[in-house]
């Protein structure tokens, strides 16, 4: 019977530090005002990690509530993909490190990086292992201690982002919710536009490169924004076609929270209502990958997905990569 079943969402998990970062905070330590915070992008308070908390901390304490929710133990998964910016290390994992901490020890371990649209791009490699039958059971976390990398010495940056983690368990399902496609795209040409210089094989970590703070993330805001609203429309759009739908046919689009501007001018162009898109930046800025995955599992809390809705869920970062995955509530 399971060979008839398709990849489904079995189970959710999300997990918020408690430490909240206030726009009031902030106007304390860079100049800006709440004011302009939540004109220009929605935020009115993040979380942080505190106390040595660190990303694979976050990523188990979601994936321990996606498995309660799916029904499934540690020895039952055969893979961990932690999409994630902000990795406890370079290397290993961070995958191997949540591997240990919940004590799966049959699962396989990676991590992948395709920033803010990363939980698509590990929902799709997640999806494809479980339908081609190579797994059955595949653990699939958006994770980021986004205050690691940011300056908070730059207005223009700090007041984004925020930490957080959540986590989904991939199973061959009929009851649960199916999802039906995923579809992936980037641009290397504009890698410039959003990235963290510093750190890498280009700009090893030195006195210069700590000097110049070039450990935090960059971008040229203008020009992220227009990308985000023109590309994500567009493979809203394409992603509706490709699935034989309409756009009307969509009831809730669960975007990457960058910016609540940037949700409202795509929801705009596509001609829908602000109601059918999920929005709790105000609570938690950008999570980076954290985001789509917490945002399900509030919109599901929240009573706002009952069976048998279609759910789109999209997200654009750095890379240039963005993404998007349909999925039947
Ligand atoms: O998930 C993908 C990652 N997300 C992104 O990369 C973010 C995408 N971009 C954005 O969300 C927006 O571009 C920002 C929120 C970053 C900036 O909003 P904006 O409407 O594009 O503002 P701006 O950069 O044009 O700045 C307008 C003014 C400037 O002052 P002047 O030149 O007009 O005097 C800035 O210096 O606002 C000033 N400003 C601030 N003022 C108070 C910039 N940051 C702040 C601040 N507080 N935090």
């Amino acid at each position: 019977m399971r060979q008839n079943q398709r990849a489904s969402i079995t189970g959710i998990g999300s997990y918020l530090p408690g430490k909240v970062l206030t726009n009031y905070d902030l106007e304390k330590m860079v100049d800006t005002s709440d004011d302009w915070i939540i004109q220009r992008t929605g935020i009115k308070e993040r979380r942080i990690v505190e106390n040595g908390q660190i990303t694979s901390d976050l990523a188990t304490q979601a994936s321990l509530k996606a498995m309660e929710d799916a029904g499934v133990y540690p020895h039952d998964l055969d893979m961990i993909i932690t999409s994630t910016i902000t990795p406890d290390h370079f290397f290993p994992s961070t995958s191997c490190f949540v591997q240990q901490k919940l004590g799966a020890t049959r699962a396989g371990a990676f991590d992948i990086l395709a920033a803010c649209a990363g939980f698509i791009y590990a929902i799709s490699v997640g999806q494809s292992f479980v339908n081609s039958g190579a797994m059955e059971t595949v653990l699939v976390i958006g994770a980021e201690c986004l205050s690691t990398i940011t300056d908070f010495t730059d207005r223009t940056t700090c007041v984004l982002f925020g930490d957080g983690a959540g986590a989904v368990i991939i199973q061959k399902s009929s009851a649960k919710h199916e999802i039906l496609s995923t579809s992936l795209a980037a641009d290397g040409s504009q890698a410039d536009v959003l990235i963290m210089p510093g750190g890498g094989a280009k700009t090893p970590a030195s006195v210069e490169s700590v000097q110049q703070r070039t450990h935090y993330i960059h971008f040229r805001g203008k020009e992220v924004f227009k990308l985000a609203i023109n590309n994500i429309t567009s493979m809203i759009l394409e992603t509706v076609n490709k699935n034989g739908l309409t756009i009307e046919d969509i009831d809730l689009i669960i975007p990457h929270q960058s910016n609540l501007r940037i949700i409202e001018a795509t929801m705009e162009k596509l001609g829908l209502p602000m109601e059918k898109a999920f929005v709790n930046i105000d609570k938690y800025g950008n999570t980076s990958s954290a985001s789509i995955p917490i945002a399900i599992d509030e919109a599901r809390k929240e009573g706002r997905l009952s069976k048998g809705d279609l759910v789109m869920l999209v997200a654009f970062g750095g890379g240039l990569t963005w993404g998007s995955s349909v999925i039947r509530w």
